[in-house]
């Protein structure tokens, strides 16, 4: 077969390591008149266009982007599918905001018809925001994750789902039961883990909804299987916090209920981890395990601020999350907005190029999957963004001052959002255009 080939000009800008590790000039790469080149859904080649450009094989198409910035698709660590319909819901904190909205709201997915309605919505929201990988949250009926991956298919994407294991403290309308969840989640397993881009997680909605029999069963079905994930909700809130000490007081706290159930691991990613002590950060990273920074919808759930700099002490992968529909925005730029607010609120900074990292290969660690995404290296799968520095009056007027990428960057953190997002790609493919 022929090889399809084409190339795409523009300034090229990419992680290459976390800043907290190996500083900030060695953390990036930044090319203002660059040249990706495309062959087969992968990277071929990238660097300056001056030098690339002579050395296309004839007829190689070349795209060119003016006021255009190239950078690997963002990756979401955490959002919920069944929630896209609720993102945005007034005035509660984590349980009553579940009790009132989620729940009910999750339900309506026992209806295929209305599942495929809300995963190719869902799906046309995060490429048109430029998050080319997810780690999403299902509801607790297969259907729901039958209808993401059906859709994820369709676009070649790198994605990450699962059904929810919920069997206690929940409407009876949305619980299963250990043994019923063990099934079907095999099931899920059995049809699309490791099919394409696909990845299946095993996803038990937090501790206070599982018995110890559906723990149980979530790190058998950990051990059963080659390459899961596994993905769920820790310490994110004080009442909730309190709720596991009081239903495992057996344990030593939180984190341990899911330590005790082989839960932890490269794999495993937990979301928030807002009151996390220094001996869980540092369990955390001794089992490999990452941690979802969800700043939206910490603020917006009024659930507390992620110490990143305590978690970067600890080594602890961390990639960001939206939370959608606790979360209130699919746009990682937008997330990002918020984290830097975070930070502010303690004290501290986030430096654009950490955020860069977060948002791509930061996220990709967190997945492991850091050989296959989140950078511009040459090899990797072909997910990338055409950012327009001209999308909005004022973003075009505001980025003519700035000095140089690094200033580009924090104001296209700040104000930017899908607007900013003009293509996205997948696998070479373009699956988004503004
Ligand atoms: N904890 C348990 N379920 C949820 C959820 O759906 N969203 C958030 N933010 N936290 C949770
Ligand atoms: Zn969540």
């Amino acid at each position: 077969m022929k090889p399809t080939r084409k190339a795409y000009r523009a300034s090229l800008l990419h992680s290459l390591g976390d800043p907290t590790e190996v500083g900030i000039e060695a953390s990036y790469e930044y090319i203002s008149d660059g040249l990706l080149l495309i062959e087969d859904g992968k990277i071929a080649a990238q660097g300056e266009a001056a030098a690339l450009l002579p050395t296309l094989p004839e007829g190689t198409p070349v795209e060119h982007f003016e006021r255009g910035l190239i950078t690997p698709g963002f990756i979401d660590t955490h959002i919920h599918l069944p929630q896209t319909g609720m993102i945005g819901a007034y005035g509660e904190q984590l349980l009553d905001w579940l009790n009132t909205y989620t729940f009910p709201c999750e339900r309506q997915f026992e209806n295929k018809a209305h599942a495929d309605d809300v995963a190719a919505r869902f799906l046309a929201e995060l490429l048109r925001n430029g998050t080319t990988t997810a780690l999403v949250f299902g509801s607790v009926h297969p259907q729901s994750v039958d209808a993401l991956f059906e859709a994820a298919q369709r676009l070649d994407l790198r994605l990450i789902a699962g059904k929810v294991m919920m069997d206690r403290n929940a409407p009876g309308y949305l619980t299963d039961t250990a043994e019923s969840s063990y099934a079907q989640s095999k099931a899920l397993i059995e049809r699309w883990h490791g099919k394409g881009r696909l990845h299946y997680a095993v996803t038990p909605r937090f501790a206070p909804t599982s018995t110890p029999e559906q723990l149980a069963m979530a790190g058998r079905l950990l051990a059963e299987h080659d390459g899961l994930y596994l993905q769920t909700h820790l310490s994110e809130n004080a009442k909730e916090i309190e709720w596991v000490k009081a239903l495992f007081p057996e344990r030593q706290g939180y984190l341990d209920v899911y330590d005790h159930y082989h839960l932890l691991g490269e794999r495993s990613v937990f979301a928030h981890g807002v009151h996390l002590c220094e001996e869980e950060c540092a369990r955390l990273a001794d089992t490999g395990s990452a941690i979802a920074f969800c700043p939206t919808s910490n603020l917006f759930l009024g659930s507390g601020l992620f110490n990143l700099p305590m978690a970067e002490r600890h080594k602890v992968k961390v990639g960001l999350g939206t939370d959608v529909g606790g979360g209130t925005s699919f746009s990682i730029l937008q997330t990002l907005n918020e984290a830097y607010k975070v930070m502010q609120l303690q004290g501290a900074r986030l430096n654009p190029f950490k955020s860069l990292y977060l948002a791509t290969l930061g996220g990709a660690r967190a997945l492991s999957l850091d050989r296959q995404i989140g950078s511009l290296e040459v090899g990797k799968e072909a997910d990338f963004l055409v950012l327009d520095l001209a999308a909005t009056p004022l973003l075009d007027y505001r980025l003519q001052q700035c000095k140089d990428i690094a200033e580009t960057l924090f104001v296209l953190m700040t104000l930017g959002d899908d607007r900013v997002v003009r293509h996205t790609f997948a696998m070479g493919q373009k699956v988004h255009s503004r």
